[in-house]
């Protein structure tokens, strides 16, 4: 570190100069992530709550209030109002709080948890730090898993089985009401990863997409991550864990003397409070109709493009949601001649290419992209 501090203009303008070299939602160049640039009214609360610090709530009695409701209207959205949870960091944390959870409950001297061949990395972070052995089962054609694979995995050593609403690469989501089935004839821990399916497919249903149950209105369904920042279009980081019963919360609590709260049931200690706020007012703002419109918007542009992609002779899959893959003879090439006439794609393990149209994805930018697809594909 330099001795003397710098004028704010001159640490301004060194922000500057290293923002101006970053990629902009705005550009709609970025069909790579599933974030998006945030609300205005949830960046707002962002920055007037940037002090709180939800890990002493009893200091900051009105932000702890915010996250409840906000909780509860998350909770109410995914069939459930008196689930409980709190606002977290993201995906990763959600998945690895529900799995600790799940292995507390369990008390197993060789704990496994069984995850679809499709989960997505958090989940191999969770066991390695859980101790847990991840056992993979298989996915079909359609990129949902097997329920009869995840079935002949269950051993007397499995303390959770997960299903994917959403998954990272194609949008699928897995058989979650089989998959409750089977958890509530075996006696056990179904956690739901919606991270990105949360905020789109209680939307879908309601615009008569295909959308298959996924929720706590399944009565097997014990936990389910979602993130804000994703599809809630909250400012990062904002995720968040909801559990039906709240005797999970319990078993992850621990003494926390000398803070305002006497226990603590969240990994992160000191947490934001302004990740709180800013879902809170994203929720508000937007309410389910507005979330259903924006769902809406996404939709078409994936299905103009999808369309587009199909003229030009591409192998595109079905899309689920919001999530368009596909495919080209000379796809190394291809996705090479895009990433230089300045498009963020992504791949799937697979090697296709992978859109994830979210809201800053405009039909002008769609239209941009077919037309390089066509001249790329020339050019090959
Ligand atoms: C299905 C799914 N789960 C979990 C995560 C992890 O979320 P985060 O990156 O917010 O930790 C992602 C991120 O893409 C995801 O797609």
């Amino acid at each position: 570190m330099q001795e003397r501090g710098r004028s704010e203009e001159e640490v301004r303008s060194l922000l500057q100069e290293a923002k101006r070299r970053d990629l902009s939602y705005a550009s709609g160049r970025i069909l790579s992530s599933m974030c998006t640039s945030p609300l205005k009214v949830a960046s707002r609360a962002f920055c007037d709550f940037l002090e709180t610090n939800l890990g002493d709530p009893g200091l900051f009695p009105g932000t702890r209030e915010l996250e409840e409701r906000a909780v509860k209207a998350i909770a109410s959205l995914l069939g459930f109002a008196g689930a409980k949870g709190f606002i977290v960091s993201g995906g990763t944390e959600a998945n690895i709080t529900a799995l600790f959870a799940a292995r507390e409950a369990a008390k197993r001297s060789r704990p496994e948890v069984i995850v679809p061949e499709t989960a997505h990395f958090s989940f191999e972070k969770a066991a390695r730090m859980l101790k847990l052995r991840l056992i993979k089962a298989k996915v079909g054609e359609d990129s949902t898993v097997l329920v009869s694979d995840v079935e002949r995995r269950i051993t007397s050593s499995t303390v959770a089985v997960v299903g994917i609403a959403g998954n990272t690469e194609y949008g699928a989501v897995d058989d979650i009401a089989a998959l409750s089935e089977l958890a509530l004839e075996h006696g056990l821990y179904l956690h739901v990863d919606a991270a990105f399916g949360g905020f789109v497919l209680p939307f879908l249903k309601e615009l008569g997409f295909p959308a298959g149950e996924f929720d706590f209105s399944l009565r097997g369904v014990c936990s389910i991550t979602v993130d804000p920042h994703k599809m809630g279009l909250a400012p990062v980081p904002a995720g968040c864990i909801l559990f039906r019963d709240a005797g999970y919360l319990e078993l992850l609590q621990v003494e926390s003397p000398y803070l305002t709260q006497p226990r603590q049931c969240t990994l992160l200690g000191t947490r934001s409070g302004a990740s709180a706020a800013a879902v809170f007012a994203a929720l508000t703002f937007l309410g389910k109709e507005g979330y259903r419109r924006v769902v809406e918007r996404c939709m078409q542009v994936t299905l103009h493009l999808r369309e587009g992609l199909l003229s030009l002779g591409m192998r595109v899959h079905e899309p689920w949601m919001n999530i368009l893959v596909f495919d080209h003879p000379q796809r190394e090439a291809l996705a090479g001649e895009l990433r230089a006439r300045g498009w963020a794609i992504s791949r799937t393990r697979r090697g296709e290419i992978r859109l994830v149209i979210m809201p800053h994805v405009k039909k002008e930018h769609a239209e941009q992209f077919l037309r390089d697809v066509e001249e790329a594909a020339e050019v090959l």
